[in-house]
């Protein structure tokens, strides 16, 4: 296998309070499981010859430390920060350190809710943004990033 057709990894990560789906708000967010979720991007990252890696925590820390886990490692990043989407130089700092593709995904329209929603602290570092299309939003990420980072369908 030469370096450019390496199996490609994509690390998912879920910001705080994202373990609380399906439980947590379920107008706004659904009724689906994060495990589930996980799952399925999984199955679908075999479908690409992608592995997928999954991470959730509520603390900014634990994501910054997983984001400079993959320096040199990982090829991509799909991203729910969650609350943090809004306040964290940390988090976009630490994306930045990386230089991989990012995907910012969010499950509600933020720009439909409180003001201070609005502004995200990663979305001028991120690839690009998907919001508002519901847990269909990672799974759409997903195929996007498969693109970016050229993996192709096995
Ligand atoms: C969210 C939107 C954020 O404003 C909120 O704090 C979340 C989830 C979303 O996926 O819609 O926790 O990122």
């Amino acid at each position: 296998m030469s370096p450019t057709n390496k199996t490609k990894t994509i690390v998912v990560l879920h910001g705080p309070n994202l373990n609380m789906l399906g439980l947590r708000e379920p107008d706004v967010y659904g009724y689906t499981r994060l495990a589930e979720i996980d799952t399925q991007l999984e199955t679908l990252g075999k479908q690409w010859g992608i592995t997928i890696q999954t991470f959730q925590s509520n603390h900014e820390g634990a994501i910054v430390d997983r984001i400079q886990a993959g320096l040199g490692i990982v090829d991509g990043i799909i991203i729910n920060p969650a609350a943090y989407t809004h306040t964290s130089i940390a988090i976009r700092d630490a994306l930045l350190t990386l230089s991989v593709p990012v995907i910012e995904v969010h499950i509600s329209n933020i720009h439909r809710r409180e003001p201070f929603r609005h502004h995200s602290m990663i979305a001028d570092v991120a690839t690009g943004q998907i919001i508002g299309l519901g847990i269909n939003g990672y799974y759409l990420a997903l195929r996007a990033i498969a693109d970016i980072i050229g993996a192709t369908p096995s």
